[in-house]
């Protein structure tokens, strides 16, 4: 760690105060009377404004808990707002992406697309989609990597009325199937092998190993040639994307923009929850897609002339919300990077923001921290002075990182806007505004307009300033998830149990004096690792599934670069008790059921997890274990010993390090 960050750790950075910057707050989009208004009287101003309707919406909001339904009785399609009517305004020539491919802003595969080229691309997608059958209400999947065919994809599906679900590129196939097969996806959309940080990785391999264990349904794969590598075709079932597209009309009029109702399924996007099957959140059209823009207009300040920049993945809610849909229903210029932040080399970042003069950047702690690691020289040898407004999303910004971003990035004057929101809540919802919220390092500040946020007790009362408890939403807002893929009881059960009034976001927060929100992370079975988030359970039964294992308990421990990180501890089958190769394998071995996200960090292997005398494997204590921690009351336990057992070796395997 760098001299200049123990210096900002040794600062009180918890109760400085960042007012708005000088001038910001003259002609920032958000004013402080954007608190004003009531929920609806907000939302459908918003909605009239921001969006072209086929039909107009007669009714807001049909609230009948625990679904919402926004803007009934409004047409709209979302890739006709997204691009055709940038277009029909005469903004054809304003860019949508400045596509940077995995070798950087100095490669010759840099280009630029205008929101003309973006629209003949996704009408010639449509129509190709078409002549595989697809139409309104035919479910797609999407296995693409940050290609600009990813959003194209994504938007040929909305222009047709087709819900689409697009899958991590980091995903195993095993998952890409699960996924794929449980939304009915007749159609899924591959790459051959995706470029990243300068090698290729395997993505039509993965999808069709994934396809020949499951997803029986699907009839055709699209491949887009990426690396160009010799990839097996199935006669009959996979056809490459210049194929599919090349004898189609590219002319808007042959592929027109389906009217879809405001209630109509837009996408499915799965996400872990507390079991190990995946849940699938539902987006519909107008709710979501007004969310997601209102928020992009108001919190990051988007002017006309922006190039912005989000740094997520599109396969996740950040990237489906901040570098498709919102951007580019705002007319945005955004950034579309197809690589990491350490290729090819650690200032590539920061020459992509020289590079286009980017004036908003969003990005995650853990991507901050890992700057923070390698040192602020990277980013001080680019002119970053384009730079506005600096975001952070995907788990709490510890202060020092807030700091750091603020110094080193933003020059010591853009406002960092930590955004807290989840798939589930389809936007931000807690947020800063620039130009009205004063900023305190780590905190999410203050709820957006129209949306009710608290913290509660257990009992379902609300805590006071100070004290911590559970996150929770009491209002509806546009664009909140409607439910579960086919799942009406999860959903009630997940979101609406704890409370009866109130949604239940998972997430632990406590609201000071000034009525600031500071979260404080999941308090349930899941655990956010780099922002990613991945159900313990999920990996249990990964680690379960092969022979060597018995059972296996998994938790996440803190971790200074990636926020949490994940071990296992594991008993064996056999006399088998462990050793570094088993370990090795067995994190393999999740690699290949779930994808390399999820492979724990740590495996503790134990002759015997530590069970109450009722058979529950006491989690609370393998979390305290994993984090060195006290472990408090063991006496419900059958074996205390057998923790002491396990404490030794994660003692032992730190000292290892
Ligand atoms: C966490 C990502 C603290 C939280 C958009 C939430 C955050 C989960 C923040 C959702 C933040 C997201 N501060 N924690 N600003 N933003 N989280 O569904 O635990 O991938 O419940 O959506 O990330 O993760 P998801």
């Amino acid at each position: 760690m760098s001299a200049d960050v123990r210096n900002i750790d040794a600062l009180s950075t918890q109760t400085r105060r960042y007012p708005p910057p000088e001038g910001f707050a003259a002609t920032a989009n958000a004013t402080a009377a954007i608190y004003d208004a009531g929920l609806e009287e907000f939302w459908a101003a918003e909605a009239t404004q921001r969006l072209d309707w086929a039909t107009p919406f007669e009714t807001v909001l049909r609230w009948e808990p625990p679904y919402a339904q926004w803007f009934l009785g409004g047409k709209l399609n979302a890739a006709y707002n997204c691009v055709d009517r940038w277009v029909e305004r005469g903004h054809g020539d304003r860019i949508a992406y400045h596509v940077v491919p995995d070798d950087g802003p100095a490669a010759a595969g840099c280009r630029d697309l205008t929101y003309a080229e973006l629209q003949r691309h996704v009408v010639r997608f449509a129509n190709g989609l078409r002549s595989l059958g697809v139409g309104k209400g035919t479910p797609v999947g999407i296995y693409l990597q940050m290609v600009p065919e990813l959003p194209i994809a994504m938007l040929a599906c909305a222009r047709l009325g087709a819900p689409h679900t697009v899958v991590f590129g980091g995903y195993s196939g095993k998952a890409v199937a699960e996924r794929v097969a449980d939304m009915g996806c007749t159609v899924l959309v591959t790459q051959d092998e995706a470029m990243r940080a300068g090698r290729t990785w395997p993505r039509k391999a993965n999808a069709d190993e994934g396809l020949a264990g499951g997803a029986t349904q699907v009839e055709h794969v699209v491949v887009l040639r990426r690396t160009g590598a010799d990839v097996p075709m199935q006669d009959g079932r996979d056809r490459y994307w210049d194929d599919l597209v090349a004898d189609v009309s590219d002319d808007p009029r042959s592929c027109p923009c389906e009217p879809m109702d405001s209630e109509d399924l837009l996408f499915l996007l799965y996400t872990s929850g507390t079991t190990g099957k995946p849940k699938g959140v539902v987006h519909t059209t107008a709710g979501y897609l007004l969310g997601a823009a209102t928020t992009h207009h108001y919190v990051f300040d988007l002017r006309p002339e922006s190039v912005y920049w989000c740094a997520a993945d599109v396969g996740w809610i950040t990237g489906h919300t901040y570098i498709v849909y919102g951007p580019l229903a705002n007319g945005a210029t955004s950034v579309l990077y197809e690589g990491t932040p350490a290729h090819p080399g650690r200032d590539v970042w920061w020459s992509i923001i020289e590079k286009y003069g980017v004036d908003i950047l969003y990005t995650s702690p853990t991507a901050i921290r890992a700057h923070m690691k390698w040192g602020p020289q990277y980013a001080q040898a680019h002119d970053l002075t384009s730079l506005r407004v600096l975001g952070s999303v995907g788990e709490p910004i510890n202060p020092e990182a807030w700091e750091w971003y603020r110094t080193h990035v933003g020059g010591g004057t853009c406002p960092v806007v930590d955004t807290w929101w989840q798939t589930e809540t389809g936007h931000i919802l807690i947020t800063r505004l620039p130009g009205v919220t004063t900023l305190k390092p780590g905190s999410a500040t203050k709820p957006f307009p129209g949306v009710d946020a608290a913290v509660y007790d257990d009992a379902g009362n609300v805590v006071g300033p100070g004290g911590g408890g559970n996150l929770v939403l009491r209002r509806p807002w546009p664009g909140m998830m409607r439910g579960l893929f086919h799942d009406d009881a999860r959903y009630r059960e997940s979101y609406w149990s704890k409370y009866p009034d109130a949604y239940f976001a998972g997430d632990g927060a406590r609201v000071d004096e000034d009525g600031d929100f500071w979260l404080m992370g999941r308090i349930d079975d899941v655990t956010n690792v780099s922002g990613h988030r991945i159900s313990t359970i999920e990996v249990e039964s990964a680690l379960v599934s092969h022979p060597a294992v018995a059972e296996a308990a998994v938790t996440g421990r803190a971790d200074h670069d990636t926020g949490q990180a994940i071990v296992a501890f594991v008993s064996l089958t056999g006399d088998d008790t462990g050793s570094a190769e088993l370990a090795t394998t067995l994190r393999e071995h999740v690699a290949q059921q779930i994808g390399k996200l999820a492979r724990p960090a740590e495996i503790i292997f134990a002759p015997e997890l530590p069970k109450t005398r009722s058979g529950k494997i006491m989690r609370r204590l393998l979390k305290n274990v994993a984090e060195d921690e006290p472990l408090g009351d063991t006496s419900t336990l059958v074996d205390p010993s057998v923790v002491e057992t396990m404490q030794a070796q994660v003692a032992r395997a730190a000292r290892d390090d």
